[in-house]
């Protein structure tokens, strides 16, 4: 079981020492739980594995999970945050995130989100291609100001993951690719031009890796490219190797554990710094799913129960692609738990379906379950990272209230949306009236 679940005395699932099933009494379903706890010890246990590092830093990307209650939180946790639209941007700002660590990504920026965060004047922002980088400098000579860059790079590096959430290969809309050139025309470029400080090169492979090799290669491909800028007398100090450690979902998946991800970065960014005699750049990470993804989890409300003889069993719950498109979108697999009954042993194979009225909308496939009854509480575990950040209103479906637990005591994170936040933009036109 993830972060802070036990099992309480009545057989009931608890998480941050909240009895779940009170939980969803309380605040209804279908209901995100957050683990604080297990977010301060990620967060804690990322910061120890890069300890052996003269400088480095931990960025939490926010695309993962971000309200204003969340930037709020990294805040305190010390960690920097990535944004990647002027939407992330404000909900930052509206935090008093402090913007001298804020990291504004995105390989489409607009204007209007350039100058916002050099109005805001981030910490770093994070250059995708040759025409961003002359853009950037015009606007930041516009304003006076000096924009402080890093180059997003295209090391060439196949991730083993989802084609969908694969980003380091050369085929990719992200980034200014080594292979060919382009990367160091930037670098050059980046120097001569005015209003620009290239502070670092930044790469970000994929998402939900669990295999090392291919971020052992990342390494290794920034560093000579370090190392070849170096010799044209260009010495970049920064290295963001951005995130993509994945979580377990369910019990077949086995992903390193944080610390051990963080401090296998630090020894061979060390040593490949040694082998190509560079200074130790200054390193950060961003990952997004590994802080929050197993810190998440839903709760819905079990409904109607159809049994297919000879084929399967449906139950449906009261959420589905709505809250979790994950698994349509990526065939992402999770596992589930009877949060009222967690004591009894699995023994009826089901197949949990949402309550959108579109076939592919289903949440668990074939998992066995104690015999589901309607009104059972089911937790669906790891859904913090890219759930709440990915749902929508398909079918106008209210989205579900997030709900922070920590040492028995439960807040809001956001409220549970209602009707008349689903219609509050809507406009009939006048010849329609
Ligand atoms: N840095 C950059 C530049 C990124 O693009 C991302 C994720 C991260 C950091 C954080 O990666 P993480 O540690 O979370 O793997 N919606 C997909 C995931 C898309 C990831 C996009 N970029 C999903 O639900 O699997």
């Amino acid at each position: 079981m993830n972060g802070t679940m036990q099992v309480n005395a009545q057989g009931h699932l608890t998480i941050g020492g909240c009895d779940a099933v009170e939980l969803a009494r309380t605040y209804g379903t279908p209901l995100y739980v957050f683990d604080e706890e297990a977010v301060r010890q990620r967060a804690a246990e990322y910061r120890q594995a890069l300890s052996s590092l003269a400088d480095s830093e931990v960025i939490y990307a926010g695309k993962a999970f971000l309200t204003v209650g969340m930037a709020a939180l990294v805040k305190q946790l010390g960690l920097g945050l990535d944004v990647v639209s002027g939407g992330e941007l404000f909900t930052a700002l509206q935090a008093s995130f402090p913007p001298e660590r804020i990291f504004f990504h995105g390989n489409n920026k607009s204007e209007s989100e350039l100058n916002a965060a050099l109005d805001a004047d981030v910490g770093r922002i994070v250059v995708d291609s040759l025409y961003e980088l002359q853009q950037l400098s015009q606007l930041a000579r516009a304003r006076g100001v000096t924009a402080r860059i890093y180059l997003r790079l295209t090391p060439g590096v196949e991730a083993h993951t989802h084609s969908y959430i694969q980003t380091g290969q050369s085929d990719s809309k992200f980034g200014l690719a080594i292979a060919g050139g382009a990367a160091m025309k930037a670098v050059r470029q980046a120097q001569e031009l005015a209003n620009i400080q290239l502070l670092g090169v930044h790469c970000h492979i994929g998402s939900q890796i669990f295999d090392t090799s291919a971020f052992d290669a990342t390494v290794l491909l920034m560093m000579d490219f370090m190392a070849a800028a170096a010799q044209e007398g260009h010495y970049i100090k920064e290295l963001d190797l951005g995130g993509g450690l994945g979580i377990r979902h369910t019990d077949d998946d086995d992903p390193m554990d944080v610390k051990m991800f963080g401090e296998f970065l630090a020894d061979r960014l060390q040593e490949a710094a040694q082998e190509r005699g560079l200074p130790v750049p200054k390193l950060l990470i961003e990952p997004g799913r590994s802080l929050v993804g197993e810190a998440g989890t839903t709760l819905y409300t079990v409904g109607v129960i159809k049994e297919l003889p000879g084929i399967r069993t449906y139950a449906s719950v009261d959420g589905g692609m709505g809250d979790n498109p994950r698994v349509s979108l990526y065939q992402a697999v999770y596992e589930g738990l009877v949060a009222n009954r967690m004591m009894e042993p699995g023994n009826h194979t089901y197949t949990v379906a949402g309550k959108c009225c579109e076939s592919g909308d289903k949440l668990l496939f074939d998992v066995e379950l104690p015999k589901l009854e309607p009104g059972d509480i089911l937790a669906v575990p790891s859904t913090g990272a890219y759930n709440y950040s990915m749902s929508s209103n398909y079918n106008l479906l209210p989205r579900p209230a997030v709900v922070s637990v920590y040492q028995g005591t439960s807040e809001v994170m956001v409220e549970r949306e209602q009707y008349q936040d689903l219609t509050r933009l809507h406009k009939i036109p006048q010849r329609w009236r």
